[in-house]
């Protein structure tokens, strides 16, 4: 009763002994990763400290969701728009991957670890690519967590490359009309072949989507929390995977 009562007001989530319960872990979770500037504004360091401390939020959660038995877990790392910062910023974010993969990728092997990229290729810097390219190539048979890094990833141009792609189709002759269902559509977007997100997370107190998955989060549960992505702990990935497993998907029906 009272855990009820805590339910509605939403404060369940702060119950600490509450267990997980395992044959209910989303199988997707999509992660927003932001407040690297903020986090490092407050304590008065320049921004790419933020960005670096994100990085070790990313293996923490990384971790953390292998642990729980997620099976995808995607993170948005740089959208299509984050080119209009400033270009000290955006070459220190680009380095990023290699970094990371640099410390990391062993660690990731060792674990069964499955990594991905889906966004534009074409505009990224070639020693972002090929770090990445190499994760991809020696992680390939991995069964285990797949780690999908959005990497130059806007939700919009993934729609509209999907609709050239159809539209080419169609005028070739190779597709008719009366056949584009969703089923073409998401086979042509970047996702192809995943799940869509079971549980969005935004850190930051931001409340928006800024551009990613529109499509793949039609249906998934969004949680938000006003914790900065460096400071994200396994144990606030706990309390989502908990909130998550307090709701009722219904998809339209009863
Ligand atoms: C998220 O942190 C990382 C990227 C968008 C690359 P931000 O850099 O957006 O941090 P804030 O939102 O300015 O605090
Ligand atoms: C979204 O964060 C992009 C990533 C986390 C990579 P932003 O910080 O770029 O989003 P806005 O500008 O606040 O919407
Ligand atoms: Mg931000």
């Amino acid at each position: 009763m009272i855990e009820r009562l805590w339910a509605k007001l939403g404060k369940s989530s702060l119950q600490p002994g509450e267990p997980i319960a395992p044959h209910n872990v989303p199988e997707h979770v999509a992660i927003i990763m932001d407040g690297n500037g903020r986090w490092a504004k407050d304590r008065g360091l320049p921004r790419m400290a933020g960005h670096h401390s994100g990085m070790k939020a990313v293996k923490r959660i990384t971790i953390a969701a292998d642990r729980l038995g997620v099976k995808y877990l995607t993170l948005y790392a740089f959208s299509t728009e984050n080119w209009k910062r400033p270009k000290a910023e955006v070459d220190f974010l680009m380095k990023l991957p290699q970094q990371f993969l640099e410390i990391e990728l062993d660690e990731l092997i060792a674990n069964n670890v499955q990594v991905r990229m889906m966004g534009h290729k074409e505009d990224l810097p070639s020693y972002t690519i090929s770090a990445v390219e190499e994760a991809i190539v020696k992680t390939a048979d991995n069964t285990g967590l797949v780690l999908n890094f959005a990497l130059n990833y806007g939700s919009r141009m993934e729609m509209l490359e999907a609709v050239k792609e159809i539209a080419t189709e169609v005028k070739r002759g190779q597709l008719a009309i009366e056949d584009i269902d969703e089923k073409v559509m998401a086979d042509r977007l970047l996702t192809s072949g995943l799940p869509d997100p079971d549980l969005l997370i935004r850190t930051s107190g931001e409340l928006r989507l800024s551009n990613f998955m529109m499509w793949q989060l039609a249906y998934s549960e969004l949680w938000f929390t006003d914790v900065y992505w460096p400071e994200f702990t396994e144990e606030h990935f706990h309390e989502a995977i908990k909130e998550y497993q307090r709701r009722a998907r219904r998809y339209g029906g009863l």
